[in-house]
């Protein structure tokens, strides 16, 4: 699909890369393709192949960064801002629980296990968050989280990612409050059911993507580029007007009860 949004002055980080299947590389491709200068970051030394194979012969910045390590959050931005100047936007595709904390009977999540979750997946929004915005640019910026539909309603697979999932679209509103005077916005992409390295540890990823393609009113499963189109139009000056959002790319499925 052919594009005519410009980000050629537009420059961010994206947190959340691991490999092909990321929703943080289909947003990274998309948001390329229109102009836009990236960095990336990576979480541990496991994935820098596939991350290096992906990113051959883009001369984009690469930092380490376990967004649950405060000082290594710092150092990001401060790297970025050394070799870019300001920050425009920032993506976090970030999630992580432990797999035995999905599924099964949700009240034998355990208190380290709950802790994780919240920590990985929601409070990191509010580390990079806070530590972007010494470094946004004067006419503000765009930040996108990536959120379920599991926040709302209960999807047995997902347990204590559910909790997370609102923890993080309630962090994405206090956010957009404290934060709008400036300009810098903050929306989460509630996306449907798509095959990456995260979903694979989901119990019943497969069922769900059978209920979206039977249920959805597009009677299909949402891809990859849909959710990237939406990251491309929230990183746009075109979304200036929207902030505090759950936008859903899930083919309508939030909407039908039976
Ligand atoms: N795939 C789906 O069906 C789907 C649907 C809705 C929302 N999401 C959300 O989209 C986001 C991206 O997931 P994905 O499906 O692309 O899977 P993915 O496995 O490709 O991405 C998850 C990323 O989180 C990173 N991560 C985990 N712990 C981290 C930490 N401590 N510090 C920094 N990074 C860390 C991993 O390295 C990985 O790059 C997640 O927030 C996920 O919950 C996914």
């Amino acid at each position: 699909m052919s594009v005519n949004i410009d980000l050629s002055n537009k420059k961010g980080i994206v947190f959340g890369l691991a490999n092909q299947r990321s929703i943080a590389w289909s947003i990274s491709e998309k948001l390329m393709d229109a102009g836009a200068t990236l960095a990336f970051t990576y979480l541990d030394e496991r994935l820098l192949k596939s991350i290096n194979g992906l990113l051959e012969g883009n001369d984009s910045l690469l930092l380490k960064c376990d967004a649950n390590n405060e000082s290594e959050v710092k150092e990001v931005m401060k790297k970025f801002h050394e070799t870019h100047g300001d920050i425009d936007f920032i993506i976090h595709s970030i999630a992580f629980a432990n797999r035995e904390d999905l599924g099964g009977d949700f009240s034998n999540l355990s208190k380290q296990g709950f802790n994780l979750a919240m920590e990985t997946s929601s409070y990191s929004l509010v580390t990079i968050a806070r530590e972007a915005s010494k470094y946004f640019s004067e006419s503000g910026g765009s930040v996108i989280s990536m959120t379920f539909d599991a926040s709302t309603r209960v999807y047995p697979g997902y347990n204590v990612m559910g909790t997370a999932k609102a923890a993080l679209e309630n962090i994405n509103r206090q956010l957009s409050a404290e934060f709008g005077p400036r300009q810098i916005r903050f929306n989460s992409i509630s996306a449907g059911p798509l095959p990456s390295l995260s979903a694979r540890s989901i119990p019943g990823f497969v069922q769900m993507r059978k209920a979206h393609e039977e249920r959805s009113p597009i009677k299909r499963p949402i891809t990859h580029e849909e959710v990237a189109n939406t990251a491309l139009f929230l990183i746009s000056d075109l979304s200036s007007g929207i902030t505090g959002s759950v936008i859903p790319v899930d083919g309508g499925y939030g909407i039908i009860a039976l």
